[in-house]
């Protein structure tokens, strides 16, 4: 079905080619997840690119469609999930209209994810060397057990896992050497792009940072694109080139991570910025709580309305375009119109 135009939506600075500087362009992506009670609106026109080496942030609170927008990128999203509308190219190739076959060949090898809560859904009653080896075989075919076993100490290696680990379940690792298992499956194919959502959410402060360190190395190492999801708007700004800022199913910003930090221009991130605990200038929570809209009826005007504190009438009318202001810093917001 071909995508509808929702109320006040309006165009974005995207023209249905590809970018041949980007290892990942999506353009106007919309995903709905039909309900009974109507559908959500999950991924509403969202529109970003990924350059070749870069990292970018994926942040935005919980709900607002991050790992919709990431399970999208691999044509993964679930029933009653769809995609509706939009493109994404992967070097160059649109993979919305492809097939499932042609999308089994293209899925991991093009593009890989760490999912949302990985390290969990690890097959308890399989070792880690089946595991991987299974995910390498049904891509490459059989492979000699000499060979095969080579690849997955040397994915080891490239994570920082021990040999040990080859002969080991999950549930004997901790919870760092789970992520890494996880690292390693998806780059056992050596994917030009890595999307890591939230790769780092479950473990403790202390393992967040060596795991967020261990991919910052896979990264180098491999020369790969990477996007990370996450929560963490000090881990962020450490790790990541660019910052793309989703609300309720919408890009806000999208800007380099320092600019953003510095001179962040959208009002939602402003507030998140803002909302940074600091031990040098204790401050005042600058929380906007508030009430967002339900994604099944969404508002004509822009969806950070309810909760904005510099609202306009105009706001409530026309959603507004994500526009580049300055170079390469890109948002969607009238008081910059
Ligand atoms: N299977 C589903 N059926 C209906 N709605 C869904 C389904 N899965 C997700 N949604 C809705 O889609 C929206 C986006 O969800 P998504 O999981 O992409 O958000 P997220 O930004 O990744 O959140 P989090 O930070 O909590 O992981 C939410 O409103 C969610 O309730
Ligand atoms: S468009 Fe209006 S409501 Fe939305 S963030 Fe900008 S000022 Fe606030
Ligand atoms: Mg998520």
């Amino acid at each position: 079905m071909a995508a509808q135009n929702l109320p006040g939506t309006v165009g974005t600075i995207t023209n249905g080619q590809p970018d041949p500087n980007a290892v990942l362009d999506v353009q106007e992506l919309r995903v709905h997840y039909e309900t009974p009670g109507g559908a959500v609106i999950a991924v509403n026109g969202v529109s970003f690119k990924v350059r070749r080496g870069e990292t970018m942030g994926l942040v935005g609170e919980s709900g607002c469609g991050k790992t919709t927008a990431a399970m999208a990128v691999l044509h993964m999203v679930q029933p009653p999930g769809r995609i509706v509308g939009g493109h994404i190219f992967i070097n160059g190739t649109d993979i919305v209209p492809l097939s499932e076959a042609e999308l089994r060949e293209f899925r991991w090898r093009q593009a890989a994810l760490i999912p949302q809560g990985a390290m969990n859904s690890l097959n308890p009653v399989m070792k880690v060397r089946d595991q991987i080896g299974d995910g390498i075989e049904t891509h490459e075919g059989k492979q000699p057990k000499d060979v095969l076993k080579r690849r997955i100490l040397d994915l080891f290696g490239t994570v920082g896992l021990s040999s040990r680990v080859y002969d080991l379940y999950p549930h004997e690792l901790s919870g760092g050497m789970k992520q890494r298992v996880c690292i390693a499956m998806a780059i056992a194919l050596n994917p030009p792009l890595v999307i890591a959502d939230e790769p780092t959410s479950a473990l403790d402060v202390v393992v967040q940072r060596i795991i967020a360190q261990t991919l910052l190395e896979v990264k180098a190492r491999l020369n790969v694109s990477m996007i990370l999801i996450g929560h963490d708007m000090g881990l962020q700004a450490q790790l990541v080139d660019r910052i793309a800022v989703m609300y309720a199913g919408n890009m806000a910003e999208i800007a380099p991570v320092k600019s953003a930090f510095a001179e962040p221009m959208h009002p939602y991130t402003q507030l998140l910025i803002a909302s940074i605990p600091s031990i040098k200038h204790k401050k005042p929570l600058k929380v906007t709580e508030g009430l967002t809209h339900d994604l099944r009826n969404p508002p004509p005007g822009c969806m950070f309305q309810l909760r904005c504190p510099r609202a306009m009438d105009v706001c409530r009318q026309v959603r507004p375009p994500l526009r580049e202001l300055k170079p390469d810093h890109q948002v969607a917001c009238h008081l910059y119109a």
